[in-house]
């Protein structure tokens, strides 16, 4: 039996993750230690809350004590627990210096004195900065331009200075843009799906022509899987699947699926410090044996079948504090 102390399982990658690993495989236990954020919501984790293998606590990653507790019940840690959202780091980088740099060093150094099997700090593209032509290997230099990749770069490396110092069995990933179910609807193809199914306008940042590398979110929950098992300790692994397309060609590719006016399309100011373009190049992980195994279109149909599908589940969000938000970005609600 492996058991695994997942972070930030409730948010929108970590409970793809977890539903992965419990569909995947019988002899894995998971803790999954999170805040239960704006991002986290236990909803995503519904049909596996009583599973035998699986345990919800609720906590900060920056609680010393908790953590100190949870770390000798487990073999492996997996840490998905950030303030993730750019836009949100742009108004108030505070919690993204906190959970993203902090919470990344109580984790690391609790994981030292336990003497974990293997820490996967989950990194991100966007530590790279912005890319015009060609792609970043894990060799280039991080230039991160936004108080989240920044902050992001600072565990990254963090966990990197861990393995070489302490000899911690560090392993960092740094995946591109991630799309599928239970992504908060804060990010493109969420937000733009949900307005568009209710008829509300699609806000481009800009001339919508910045360039995102997509991949389907089960892929990546399968790259980390692969890299648990095959990946070298004290390296980083680029992931991503080679769709880079530009924000208008998601917009385009949305209203088309969901049958809806181009009116909807409406160009608003760009976002300060919008990174152009984010590309990876993942010879490393695939000469190690991993592929992405979804094609783009077919998985935004499912993944726009899936937002139609669980209208329940992104209505009760977009509600409340979610809605403040907005009214402070466009006023638009
Ligand atoms: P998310 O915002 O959907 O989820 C983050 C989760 O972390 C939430 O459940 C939240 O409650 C929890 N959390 C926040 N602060 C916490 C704290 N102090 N202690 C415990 N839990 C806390 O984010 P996501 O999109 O699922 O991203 C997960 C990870 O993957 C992040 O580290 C992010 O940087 C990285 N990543 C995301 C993408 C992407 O496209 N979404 C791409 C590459 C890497
Ligand atoms: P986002 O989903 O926030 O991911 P990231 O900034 O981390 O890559 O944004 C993806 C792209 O979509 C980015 O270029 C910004 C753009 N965008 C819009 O044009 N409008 C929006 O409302 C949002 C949220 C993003």
């Amino acid at each position: 039996m492996r058991k695994l102390l997942v972070t930030g399982g409730a948010g929108f990658i970590g409970s793809n993750f977890i539903h992965y690993l419990l569909n995947q495989y019988d002899d894995v236990d998971i803790i999954n230690l999170d805040k239960l954020t704006y991002a986290g919501n236990l909803a995503n984790l519904k049909d596996v809350e009583r599973h035998p293998h699986y345990q919800f606590v609720k906590g900060d990653i920056c609680d010393k004590k908790l953590v100190d507790e949870l770390m000798p019940e487990v073999q492996i840690v997996v840490n998905f627990a950030a303030e993730s959202h750019v836009d949100r780091s742009i108004g108030s980088p505070d919690d993204f210096i906190k959970t993203d740099v902090f919470g990344a060093f109580v984790l690391l150094e609790t994981a030292r004195k336990n003497r974990i099997e293997k820490f996967i700090q989950i990194s991100t593209d966007e530590v790279y900065g912005s890319i015009q032509d060609g792609s970043f290997t894990e060799n280039d230099p991080l230039m991160p331009s936004s108080p989240y990749s920044a902050s992001k770069a600072g565990a990254d490396r963090l966990a990197f200075s861990y393995y070489v110092t302490y000899k911690l069995p560090v392993i960092v990933t740094r995946c591109s843009n991630n799309f599928g179910p239970y992504q908060y609807p804060e990010k493109l193809i969420p937000l733009f799906v949900t307005n568009a199914i209710e008829d509300k306008k699609l806000p481009i940042y800009g001339d919508g022509m910045n360039v995102r590398d997509w991949i389907f979110v089960d892929d990546h929950c399968r790259a980390i899987d692969f890299l648990m098992d095959n990946g070298e300790v004290g390296e980083t692994y680029n992931i991503g699947a080679g769709n880079e397309k530009t924000n208008l060609f998601i917009t385009d590719l949305i209203l088309k699926h969901l049958e809806k006016s181009d009116e909807l399309k409406t160009f608003v100011p760009d976002r300060l410090g919008h990174d152009r373009r984010y590309s990876v190049d993942c010879t490393k992980i695939r000469k190690l044996g991993w592929q992405p195994k979804y094609d783009f279109e077919d998985a935004i149909i499912e993944t726009v079948l899936w937002y139609k599908r669980n209208a329940d589940w992104w209505k009760q969000i977009k509600s409340g504090e979610y809605l403040e938000y907005y009214k402070q970005q466009y006023q638009t609600a």
